[in-house]
């Protein structure tokens, strides 16, 4: 299958940032474990405040009694299309950070940007192994922690599908308009000198 890239970027960005994309369409064969935790592996290198490292990961292979229990967590819209990826995670972030010397944890400000940039890492490092990997929070998070047994003082941030690409035919007519990379908002609306610009 040959697929195309239509983005562009302003500068000379490295070819990895535009190559990642969500698509929806997955082939259905499972992702090998070692694959799965090199994906998380890369994720847990992410930069977090104090070091604090919120990120937990909860995942599934497909074919596994796990993978139909993190399925059935997902919206019935994520649900009709992500049962054909080759594995699921959710992503959890510890609310509390223990402060260097500090005896006490206290309120964590960064914890969800923290577990965001893991997830971008787990991103592009499914992207770098030819897989795609595809964020969603349309999940049942009043669900999440009894069913993942998720202790309290952790949030969920989103789920994400992994899998090899496949054919844009078997998904809905709708969907298969917008199975193709997406556009982003020029430079110059996201960034500003100095002062920002409403
Ligand atoms: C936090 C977050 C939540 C998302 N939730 C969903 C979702 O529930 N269902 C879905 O199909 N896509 C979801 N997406 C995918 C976004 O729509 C997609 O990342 C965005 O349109 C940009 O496209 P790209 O990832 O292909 O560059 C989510 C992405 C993020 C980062």
């Amino acid at each position: 299958m040959t697929f195309t890239n239509p983005r562009s970027s302003e500068y000379p960005v490295e070819p990895l940032f535009l190559d990642r994309w969500s698509p929806r369409a997955f082939d259905g064969s499972a992702v090998p474990p070692s694959d799965l935790l090199t994906i998380l592996d890369a994720a847990r290198w992410a930069p977090s405040a104090f070091n604090s490292q919120p990120w937990r990961f909860v995942y599934a292979v497909k074919g596994t009694p796990d993978f139909d229990k993190l399925l059935g967590l997902l919206n019935d819209f994520n649900k009709s299309w992500a049962s054909d990826a080759g594995a699921l995670v959710f992503l959890l972030s510890k609310t509390h950070l223990l402060p260097p010397g500090a005896q006490d944890e206290v309120p964590s400000y960064s914890h969800s940007l923290d577990a965001g940039a893991a997830w971008g890492s787990a991103a592009l490092q499914a992207s770098l192994l030819g897989y795609a990997a595809h964020g969603m929070t349309g999940i049942h998070l009043d669900k999440v922690h009894e069913v993942l047994g998720v202790p309290d003082g952790y949030r969920a941030e989103l789920a994400f599908a992994i899998g090899k690409r496949g054919d844009k035919a078997k998904l809905p007519e709708g969907l298969q308009a917008r199975e193709t990379p997406s556009p982003r908002k020029p430079l110059a609306e996201v960034a500003f000198e100095g002062t920002f610009k409403a």
